[in-house]
């Protein structure tokens, strides 16, 4: 049986944009903004979005598009009998631990649906009562656990379909009427009273609270989570592409997207926040805590409130169908397992992993035994700020120097004969990109810094 593709462009398009809409819009966007100052951490992240983010996507899925192989397969096929498919490891094994973390939020959304639905939210009259109600959740020991579970098993079901029966099927529907539905949460939340003070944090810069080393690493790691960069997603998409795509003109059209999702998402949860007088620095639970005491202060609140977390859920399910497919294509290209066998084994190890993540907020929650962290931060920190930009760091080194800059124009050109930005690509993908992800890890693990200083001391 020949390899799956994708039925039309818009699918592929769509399935992209699933991807990269998702709970990182949403749920981690606007709290990551609201920790780290704003619109500063806005402005930077749109900074990584324009120079390192788009010229990747375009790297990640030309390599995917030419192999027609999963991550590990595709650097095989490129450079053969070179330690480069270890990268394509290090995505595989990015999969794995975003989903595990991933699907345990995505499994709250599941449990809103039903608070939403059963009438809950109508006994928030404050925001405090909203989040001691969302601690008391998260703190349970089984609830988060079995919503984790049921999540996952959502997510296993479509890619057992495949492609085209499974993925694209269902963001074709998903991803308009998540955007009709963002735009109405956003109408609500700019015609509350006071929402101007959280228009003005969330767009008006304010560089006091600003730390250079660390918001810039935090937002270029959000770009590489929010844009499903770094770890194999979109190379595993673009392998299901057919020849005669645009493909630098389809990367756009995804960031853009995704940008104007978070940027709709951001507006929509500040100017709620602020005219609320909550808190825009409190974490993981902003979202959770905040809107469901919009709903009950809106009319139609109820109707809302159970669409907005359906909505919700079924974004992060677009984007936790990207990450399980990215594991399960390496154990279909390459072991040739059958798809149902792929994800039934896969995606079983993931939901056992996710379980202490699960646990985080409850039995575990003193467990800070990784770095001083508990499972699930530690996830997501070494995820987002070390695994995706690492990955993406050696997919431009990959594509610029070893594929070749030119050979990768090349493969633009087939469906895009002009490709107009061809020398700017090249010059990003060489230069821009992998300097900019190394000097932003180099300075996490305090390698700059360091050497800034002993040139400084030795000078
Ligand atoms: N981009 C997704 C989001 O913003 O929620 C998360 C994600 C999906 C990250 C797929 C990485 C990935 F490969």
């Amino acid at each position: 049986m020949g390899r799956e593709t994708w039925g039309s462009r818009i699918g592929f398009i769509l399935a992209a944009a699933g991807s990269a809409i998702g709970l990182g819009n949403v749920w981690k966007f606007p709290y990551k903004a609201g920790e780290s100052g704003g619109a500063a951490f806005v402005l930077v992240y749109l900074l990584c979005i324009a120079f390192v983010g788009l010229s990747i996507m375009i790297a990640e899925i030309i390599m995917g598009r030419s192999t027609q192989l999963d991550m590990v397969g595709g650097f095989r096929k490129l450079s053969p009998g070179s330690p480069w498919f270890l990268a394509g490891a290090l995505g595989i094994a990015s999969g794995f631990v975003i989903l595990s973390y991933y699907s345990v939020v995505g499994g709250w959304t599941l449990a809103y649906i039903c608070k939403a639905a059963a009438f809950r939210f109508a006994a928030f009259h404050d925001p405090a009562e909203a989040g001691a109600s969302f601690e008391r959740f998260t703190a349970h020991p089984v609830l988060p656990v079995a919503c984790h579970a049921l999540f996952m098993a959502l997510c296993m079901y479509i890619v057992a379909r495949g492609v085209r029966g499974g993925i694209e099927r269902w963001n074709n529907i998903l991803m308009p009427a998540l955007f009709l539905l963002l735009l109405a949460l956003l109408v609500r939340g700019l015609t509350l009273p006071g929402a101007g003070e959280g228009l003005a944090f969330f767009l008006r810069p304010d560089f006091s609270k600003f730390h250079w080393g660390r918001t810039t690493l935090v937002a270029l790691g959000h770009a590489f989570f929010s844009l499903s960069l770094g770890m194999g997603a979109m190379f595993t998409y673009g392998s299901y592409l057919s020849p005669d795509v645009n493909v630098p003109r389809a990367s756009f059209y995804i960031v853009l997207l995704d940008t104007a999702i978070s940027m709709l998402a951001g507006v929509a949860i500040f100017t709620a926040v602020f005219a609320m007088g909550l808190r825009p620095d409190a974490g993981p639970g902003l979202v959770f805590h905040t809107l469901p005491v919009v709903f009950t202060l809106m009319p139609g609140g109820y109707v809302f409130g159970v669409v907005f977390f359906v909505l919700l859920a079924l974004a992060a399910l677009t984007s936790a169908i990207s990450l399980l497919e990215v594991v399960c294509a390496y154990f279909v290209d390459e072991r040739r397992w059958p798809r149902r066998t792929a994800v039934l084994r896969m995606g079983t190890l993931i939901l056992l992993l996710g379980v202490p993540a699960a646990l985080s907020f409850g039995p575990l929650a003193g467990a800070k035994i990784f770095f001083g962290r508990t499972f699930f931060d530690f996830e997501d920190v070494l995820s987002s700020n070390y695994m995706l930009p690492f990955g993406g760091l050696l997919l431009s080194i990959f594509v610029g120097w070893v594929w070749g800059a030119d050979r990768a124009v090349e493969a633009c050109r087939i469906g895009n004969p002009r490709f107009r930005s061809a020398r700017l690509w090249a010059f990003a993908i060489r230069y821009l990109a992998p300097l900019a992800v190394a000097a932003i890890i180099l300075h996490q693990l305090e390698i700059l810094p360091r050497v800034g200083a002993l040139l400084a001391g030795g000078g």
